[in-house]
């Protein structure tokens, strides 16, 4: 890493991003606060995110100069005095949570709403917004803070490479689809409806399927994604044909309420007549749960969306049937995911061949410097999931 060396993926405004040159990654914290628990990457592959997208189309009160990227996985080049477990050359995951490991929520694993990395709220990410200004990974290189804490390490560094495009699900969208299906109360035998056939929602059926789901199914508007979806051994089901989601739950199960149920949609949700809906998954999803089963809510909902059509939603505020759910004694899990808390037994699924992630999600490389593309893409409902190639170490092989 030389001087002015590093290049990165740039939020410019709604509807643009831009690969430029970046500051070089340094041992400080966003305060500027000196710190030796850090490690500095080199990227071996970050990925562009529906996460990502909800700021790139202008939803969120992302600033414009962000430097993106949560989803990152790469090889240690330099690390800081404090850390300890932790060797130059090591490749590792990197959870999309920046975590600090000692705050109460850290020490029970709720590593999504850190207490301390994020002055403004609980909670802190790389290159997001309301995160704590963590530089993003989307780059050639990121310093990424409590090393010890946070980086999953991959045990051979051979096995890792030849199968880093299903490993490079593991900063964030397996784990986030596993979570989901987690609360979501999967297990042998569950009848299971997900919401969403992009890059989570996917995950989460993976997931499902793991858990020992009888049935699978997963929803959507997107053509190309249901057909990858049926492809990949899980029920499609077309949201365009009528809203009537529980008649079509019935047609594959015989009754019109499953056991568990995932939205990998999340705020910018469309109903039936093409419109946005915010509310209308978590509405359909306590219709079509079973009385005391478990809802897993991965989708991403916000405090402030500024391109919202009505003026409650623009401050967060959604119109739900909460008296359903509540009536039905359901349960509902949100928030961001904990990434280590799943990390290392689905990185143990991945590198023993039970869970070809990259395959189910098909996931696409592109250059770093074809990112602005592959956002393009990704927002025209691909079924895809981008992954951006920052040293040419993916494609080269
Ligand atoms: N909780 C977390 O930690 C976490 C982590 C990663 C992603 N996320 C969130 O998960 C969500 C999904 O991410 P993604 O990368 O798959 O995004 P994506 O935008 O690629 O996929 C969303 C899909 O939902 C479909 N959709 C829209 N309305 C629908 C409806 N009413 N019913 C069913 N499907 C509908 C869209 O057509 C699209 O295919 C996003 O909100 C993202 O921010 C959350
Ligand atoms: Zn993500
Ligand atoms: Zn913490």
């Amino acid at each position: 890493m030389g001087a002015n060396s590093n290049r990165g993926v740039v939020y410019q405004g709604p509807g643009k991003v831009e690969v430029q040159d970046i500051a070089d990654p340094v041992f400080a914290n966003p305060a500027g606060k000196k710190i030796g628990h850090a490690v500095i990457l080199k990227v071996l592959s970050t990925n562009i995110c529906g996460s990502d997208q909800h700021m790139v189309r202008g939803r969120t009160t992302a600033p414009a100069g962000m430097v993106l990227g949560h989803e990152i996985t790469g090889e240690i080049i330099e690390k800081g005095a404090d850390v300890e477990m932790l060797n130059v050359g090591d490749i590792v995951s990197v959870p999309f949570n920046v975590a600090c490991g000692r705050c109460r929520c850290c020490r029970e694993l709720d590593t999504g709403v850190c207490l301390t990395v994020n002055p403004a709220r609980a909670g802190g990410a790389f290159g997001y917004v309301d995160m704590g200004g963590w530089v993003g990974g989307q780059a050639k290189y990121v310093m990424v803070p409590y090393a010890d804490f946070n980086l999953l390490k991959f045990p051979d560094r051979d096995q890792a490479l030849a199968k880093i495009l299903d490993l490079t699900m593991l900063s964030d969208i397996l784990p986030t689809g596993f979570h989901g299906a987690i609360n979501a109360g999967v297990g042998v035998g569950s009848t299971t409806y997900v919401a969403g056939a992009g890059p989570v929602g996917l995950a989460a059926a993976a997931s499902a399927q793991i858990l020992g789901a009888a049935v699978v199914m997963v929803g959507d508007f997107n053509k190309e994604r249901l057909e990858h979806a049926r492809k990949m051994g899980f029920v499609p089901i077309d949201l365009s044909q009528h809203d009537r989601l529980g008649e079509m739950v019935a047609q594959v199960t015989g009754t019109p309420e499953v056991d568990s149920a995932i939205d990998a949609v999340g705020f910018e949700a469309r109903g039936h007549s093409g419109k946005e809906q915010p509310a209308v998954v978590l509405n359909q999803m306590m219709e079509i749960t079973r009385v005391a089963g478990n809802i897993g809510i991965p989708g991403l909902y916000v405090t402030e969306d500024p391109g919202a059509h009505d003026k409650s939603a623009q401050e967060g505020s959604l119109s739900l049937k909460f008296g359903l759910g509540w009536s039905k004694a359901q349960s509902f899990h949100t928030g961001q995911t904990p990434v280590v808390r799943y990390n290392r037994q689905l990185m143990n699924a991945i590198l023993h061949d039970r869970l070809p992630i990259a395959k189910i999600v098909n996931a696409k490389v592109i250059p770093l410097e074809e990112a602005a593309q592959g956002y393009a893409q990704f927002d025209a409902g691909v079924a895809a999931k981008y992954v951006l190639d920052p040293h040419g170490m993916l494609t080269a092989k």
